[in-house]
């Protein structure tokens, strides 16, 4: 294959990968003659054009710095019908969820990207939904920026819905219940909000997977995979996002945005809540940190008040002081509609 050429344009240099639809080159542009090269994906056969059209309509639509954007294509017959888009990395999301493991701030940073571009998709002219969101489909380039490709199984809002029965699919681990059980109607923005609690989840365990809906049990927990009280603010969002109900997960990407907003602010502060009787303290290094009090109710607030948004109703304060020297600290906490207990 090395050598030929499309439309007298793309000339290849070498295959990357062969999937079920398509064959990847790396390619360069006689055009141009620049250093540059791109990635030019090429239909397997000629059924899926409708869908391979379907692709490329999705994400030319889609304007956002967390999604590779297509520079040419060909869908006129007689042809061969592919797109092109820059060559953006020589890695996904999948070859470094070794070295992400335990990094909190930095996996946030990532998965806010990756939740960014999917904003765009879900707040479309016409809605996408990727619904095939792994971390193979997630490319990371120069400064850990994500580019979200793959939008071959995509959902466009105003187009009859395809069932996923009717597609081949790769790996299932990140696929939504309703996705792999052919509920097609039930398809929606909580789709990827399933799969996007699935990366998080691979993403701070270092590429670990959970079988569906098992991640609160023993040898999936993650507390007990990585027993740091920051955990907390990845455990929590998770079970939000892959409840087996559509209805019952988070049910926007902003929602989720906006938590993972505050996590890192939190997280960048330090300001978590310590792990009392175990942190000695940050003062005097000698005694340990005793939680004093909560004070929840008395200072709950409605949301119309600055600061609260639809997610965050309220605040509690914590108070917590070391033993030995006394110091004494007041936490000022969020209380999540979703994490209200
Ligand atoms: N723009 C790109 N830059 C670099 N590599 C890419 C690019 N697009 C795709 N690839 C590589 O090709 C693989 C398959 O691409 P993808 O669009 O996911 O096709 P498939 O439908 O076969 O999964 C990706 O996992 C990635 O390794
Ligand atoms: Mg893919």
């Amino acid at each position: 294959m090395a050598g030929k050429t499309f439309r007298e344009r793309w000339e290849i240099i070498r295959p990357i990968a062969e999937g079920g639809q398509a064959y990847i080159y790396q390619v360069k542009d006689l055009k141009t003659q620049d250093d540059r090269t791109y990635v030019l994906k090429r239909l397997k056969k000629e059924k899926r054009k409708e869908r391979f059209e379907r692709e490329i309509e999705a994400i030319k639509s889609i304007d956002s710095p967390y999604v590779e954007k297509i520079i040419d294509f060909n869908t006129i017959e007689g042809d061969d019908f592919y797109y092109v888009m820059p060559y953006c990395a020589d890695k996904t999301l999948e070859n470094i969820l070794k070295d992400l493991q335990g990094d909190f701030i930095r996996n946030f940073r990532i998965f806010e990207k990756i939740c960014e571009g999917i904003k765009s998709a879900h707040t479309n002219k016409i809605p996408i939904i990727h619904r095939d969101l792994k971390p193979s489909n997630i490319l990371i380039s120069e400064n850990e920026v994500p580019k979200i490709i793959d939008f071959g199984l995509c959902f466009l809002e105003d187009k009859e819905r395809i069932t996923f029965s009717q597609e081949q699919v790769g790996s299932r681990f990140y696929i939504a219940p309703e996705c792999e059980e052919g509920r097609s109607d039930e398809v929606g923005p909580p789709t990827d909000i399933y799969s996007l609690g699935k990366i998080l989840y691979a993403m701070i365990s270092g590429g670990k997977i959970f079988p569906r809906e098992r991640q609160n049990e023993d040898e999936y927990n993650l507390k007990n995979i990585m027993p740091d009280i920051r955990i907390k603010y990845f455990t929590q969002l998770i079970n939000e996002c892959v409840k087996e109900k559509p209805k019952e997960r988070v049910q926007a990407i902003d929602s989720l945005l906006s938590i993972i907003k505050e996590n890192i602010r939190l997280l960048q502060t330090n300001f978590f809540l310590p792990d009392y009787g175990n942190e000695f303290c940050r003062f005097c290094g000698k005694g340990k940190l005793i939680k004093f009090g909560t004070l929840k109710g008395s200072i709950f607030e409605p949301a119309s008040r600055p600061g609260l948004t639809e997610d965050i109703v309220g605040y509690q304060m914590i108070l917590w002081g070391c033993s030995e020297c006394g110091v004494a600290f007041l936490f000022k906490d969020n209380i999540y509609k979703k994490f209200k207990d």
